[in-house]
């Protein structure tokens, strides 16, 4: 790299896991810690992109040039998402956004009632945000790329994710035994609408990143 491949570009990132709150102390969460997204948004700046990070309950420092948004929930990220959605020319949804959240929301902290059974915790679907942002696109020529983490199956399932989503590339890494989340290191294959499909050898986020980047760049009018 090294070349500005990326200037006069408007790249989304999300970044990070969503928190889907049970009461004001409590939440339903996952382990992502905002690693690859983070890379994501750095390696495009760093290739001239402007950046705009939609960033869920990371505890990095934010990348510098890049816009850093805070979101927690998968709601405020949609939100957030689709309101910049429009102006980017690249979309890419790195984060992990929970599939459920609690139904009901307690104002205050839930207590425990001696003798009596705890209450059980009822879910609802969130929205799936990559896959609404992919068949609401208004910006013409926008790349929406999404991820996807497997732990069997990786490339039959990522086919037909990638299918489902109509993302136009999705990253799909096998996940369990401490592979991909929380760590330094990332393993993956990109797949593309057009049938592509590169793997990309284990290595640091920042290669992944750049090696995802090549990807859209070469799919960019
Ligand atoms: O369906 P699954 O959660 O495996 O899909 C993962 C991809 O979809 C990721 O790119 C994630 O950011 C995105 N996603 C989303 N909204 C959801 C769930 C996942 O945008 N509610």
């Amino acid at each position: 790299v090294g070349e500005a491949d990326l200037a006069g570009r408007h790249v989304l990132v999300s970044a990070g896991g969503t928190r889907e709150p049970l009461d004001p102390v409590r939440f339903l969460g996952n382990r992502s810690s905002g690693k690859q997204g983070y890379a994501l948004a750095a390696a495009a700046a760093a290739r001239g992109a402007r950046v705009t990070l939609l960033s869920a309950n990371v505890s990095l420092p934010g990348p510098a040039g890049v816009d850093v948004i805070p979101v927690a929930t998968a709601l405020e990220l949609r939100e957030a998402a689709v309101k910049a959605a429009p102006e980017a020319d690249v979309v890419v949804m790195a984060a992990a956004v929970a599939d459920f959240r609690p139904a009901v929301y307690a104002t205050g902290k839930i207590k425990k009632v001696e003798g009596e059974e705890p209450a059980p915790v009822a879910l609802v679907r969130n929205p799936d945000i990559l896959a609404e942002l992919s068949a609401d696109r208004t910006r013409p020529g926008q790349l929406v790329v999404g991820f996807a983490a497997e732990t069997d199956q990786v490339l039959a399932h990522g086919r037909a994710k990638l299918a489902r989503k109509g993302c136009d590339l999705l990253v799909v890494n096998e996940v369990g035994d401490g592979k991909a989340f929380g760590t330094d290191t990332n393993e993956a294959v990109i797949l593309g609408a057009d049938g592509s499909e590169t793997p990309v050898p284990p290595g640091p986020k920042e290669e992944l990143a750049d090696a995802i980047w090549d990807q859209v760049v070469a799919r960019l009018g």
